[in-house]
C-alpha cells in the first residue's frame, strides 16, 4: 500500500528528490508546465524505452514513426479537431473563473465522477459550486472553449499561416498511413506506434503532471480488417493492462472502466480507460490510458479532406469557411484503402487505438513505487521501481577510501556506465550511502571491500530485500544486465 495519500506528498517528493520541478520556477513558475529533473528525465526515458521495446521492438506487426508536431491545418479540419475539439466551460459570475462543466460538483457532492459533456444535461448549473470562490449556482451558460493552441508559421504577413500545435500524436500516424503501407512491407493487421509531445489548452489543471498543457503521449494505431476489430480490441485491453503490471504497478491499483454508450466519442464503437488509483485529493480512480475502437472513421475523414484540398486554397486557408466534401461512392477503394492480396479485396481498415500518457505513467510508477518501512528502529524511505525503469541502475561504492578500494570501484563504475546509468559514491558511512540510493530507487548497490582485494568478488545489495550476495567482478555486468531487462 502506497504511503502517499495526497497530491502535495507527490509534489514534494518529486521536488525533493529531483524528479519533477515547476517550469520557470525562478520567475514564479508557469502554471501547468513542468520540467523533469536529473532523476525524472531518466525515469521518463526508461518508461518510454520500456513502451517502445514491448510495442515496437518485440512485435513483428508494429512499426514506429516520429511525426512533426506542426502539420497542415487540413489535418485538423479532417480529423474534426478544428471544429469540435472543445471543452464545455462556464464562468463564475462572482470571481470570473472558468471551469469545465463536467468538473463542477454539486453543493452536496464530494467529487465528480466521469460526467459526459452533454449540453442538455449540464445546462442546469444552479446547484453547482465554483471551485475557486465557493459561490453556488452563479455560472454563465455553458460555452465551448477550443483546446488547440495556435501559432503562426512564416515571417511575412501575406504568406504567414495559422497552425495548430497537435493535440494528439494520432493524426500524424493517419496522415502517414499510405507512406508506411508503401514503404514498410507491412500488411493488415499491423500497427504504427509513436511517442511524442501533444498540447492542449486545458481549462482545468492543478493536478500536477496529471493534466498539463504540454504532455507526452505514446499511441498505437492498430489497423485491422473490419469484423476482426472486436477481437483486436480485447487483445489490446489485455496487452496494455499487463504492460503496467509487468513493470511493477500493483494490480489492485489498476482497473478498466468501459465507457457507456452515451459517453463515446462520435467516431468510437467502444472505448475503455485503464485507470490508476491516484491519490489526487479525493483518492479517485483516474485515466492512465484510453483504448478506443475508432472504426474506419479517421482514414475516411482524411480521404474526404484530400478531396477538399482545393477549398483550402480558395478560402485562403480559412478553415471556418471549408466544408469537407462528401465521400466518394467508391471510398473503399480510395487512396487510404488497403488491398488484401490473399482475399483480393479492398477496404478501409478499422483502427484500435491504445493511447497512453507518458507523464501520467511516470506519476503512477512513482506513486506506486513509494514505500516506507521500519528497519532496526529507523524509517527507511524507498522507491521500489522495477529495475527496467529505475533512473539509476547500480551504484558502486568502495567500502572505505583506502587500500586501493576506490580505484577498483571507479574502474567497475566506468565499465558499467557504458551499458546503463550508474553512480559512484564514496562519501559517508556505507549505510547512509545505501539509504541515499534507496530513496532514488536504485535497485542494486555494488560494494568493493576487503575481500575484493583477495578473491576479486564484490557484494551486490538488493534494494528491496536488502540482501547481499557476492558476485565475481568479471561476472558483474552479465549478472546486472539480466536483472535489468523487462
Ligand atoms: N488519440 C486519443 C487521445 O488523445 P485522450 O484520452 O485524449 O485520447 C490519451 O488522451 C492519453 O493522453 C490519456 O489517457 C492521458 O494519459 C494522456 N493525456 C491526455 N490529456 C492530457 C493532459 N492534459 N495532460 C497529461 N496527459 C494527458
Amino acid at each position: 500500500m502506497s504511503k502517499i495519500t495526497k497530491l502535495e506528498d507527490i509534489v514534494s517528493l518529486c521536488k525533493r528528490r529531483g524528479f519533477i520541478f515547476q517550469s520557470s520556477e525562478i520567475y514564479g513558475g508557469l502554471a501547468s508546465c513542468y520540467d523533469y529533473g536529473p532523476f525524472g528525465v531518466e525515469l521518463k526515458n526508461n518508461v518510454k524505452k520500456a513502451w517502445w521495446k514491448t510495442i515496437v521492438q518485440m512485435r513483428d506487426d508494429i512499426v514506429g514513426l516520429d511525426c512533426s508536431i506542426l502539420m497542415h491545418p487540413m489535418v485538423w479540419k479532417s480529423s474534426g479537431h478544428a471544429d469540435k475539439f472543445a471543452d464545455l466551460i462556464a464562468e463564475c459570475k462572482k470571481c470570473n473563473t472558468r471551469t469545465r462543466v463536467d468538473h463542477l460538483v454539486d453543493a452536496k457532492q464530494e467529487h465528480t465522477g466521469h460526467a459526459s459533456i452533454d449540453v442538455q444535461k449540464t445546462n442546469d448549473l444552479t446547484g453547482k459550486v465554483c471551485p475557486n470562490c465557493g459561490a453556488v449556482g452563479k455560472f454563465t451558460d455553458p460555452m465551448p472553449f477550443r483546446l488547440m493552441f495556435e501559432t503562426q508559421m512564416g515571417a511575412n504577413v501575406e504568406d504567414s499561416m495559422t497552425l495548430f500545435l497537435r493535440p494528439e500524436t494520432a493524426q500524424g500516424i493517419f496522415a502517414n498511413f499510405r507512406n508506411v503501407l508503401d514503404t514498410a512491407r507491412v500488411k493488415v493487421p499491423f500497427g504504427i506506434a509513436q511517442i511524442g509531445k501533444s498540447f492542449r489548452n486545458e481549462v482545468t489543471t492543478k493536478a500536477f503532471t496529471f493534466r498539463t498543457r504540454e504532455f507526452e503521449q505514446a499511441e498505437i494505431e492498430f489497423f485491422c480488417e473490419p469484423g476482426t476489430d472486436e477481437n483486436w480490441y480485447e487483445h489490446w485491453k489485455e496487452t496494455r493492462f499487463n504492460w503496467y503490471t509487468s513493470l511493477g504497478i500493483k494490480k489492485e491499483n489498476l482497473r478498466f472502466r468501459e465507457h457507456a454508450k452515451d459517453e463515446l466519442a462520435h467516431y468510437a464503437k467502444a472505448c475503455v480507460d485503464i485507470e490508476y488509483k491516484f491519490p489526487l485529493g479525493s483518492g479517485d480512480w483516474q485515466e492512465l490510458e484510453g483504448i478506443a475502437n475508432r472504426t474506419d472513421f479517421d482514414l475516411r475523414q482524411h480521404q474526404r479532406g484530400m478531396r477538399t484540398l482545393n477549398s483550402w486554397y480558395e478560402t485562403k486557408g480559412d478553415l471556418s469557411k471549408i466544408t469537407l466534401k462528401d465521400e466518394a461512392e467508391d471510398y473503399k477503394s480510395g487512396p487510404l484503402s488497403f488491398f488484401d492480396e490473399e482475399k483480393k479485396c479492398r477496404y478501409i481498415p478499422y483502427v484500435i487505438e491504445p493511447s497512453a500518457g507518458m507523464d501520467r505513467s511516470v506519476l503512477a510508477f512513482l506513486v506506486d513505487a513509494y514505500d516506507e518501512e521500519e528497519v532496526r528502529g529507523e524509517t527507511r524511505n524507498l522507491l521500489r521501481f522495477h529495475p527496467a525503469i529505475a533512473p539509476i541502475k547500480a551504484a558502486v561504492f568502495p567500502l572505505v577510501k583506502k587500500d586501493g578500494m576506490p580505484e577498483i570501484a571507479e574502474a567497475i563504475h566506468k565499465d558499467l556506465r557504458k551499458y546503463f546509468r550508474c553512480s559512484y559514491d564514496e562519501k559517508g558511512a556505507v549505510g547512509r550511502r545505501y539509504r541515499r540510493q534507496d530513496e532514488a530507487g536504485t535497485p542494486f548497490c555494488v560494494t568493493v571491500d576487503g575481500q575484493t582485494l583477495t578473491d576479486k568478488t564484490v557484494t551486490v545489495r538488493d534494494r528491496d530485500s536488502m540482501e547481499q550476495i557476492r558476485v565475481s567482478a568479471d561476472q558483474l555486468l552479465a549478472y546486472l544486465r539480466q536483472k535489468l531487462e523487462i
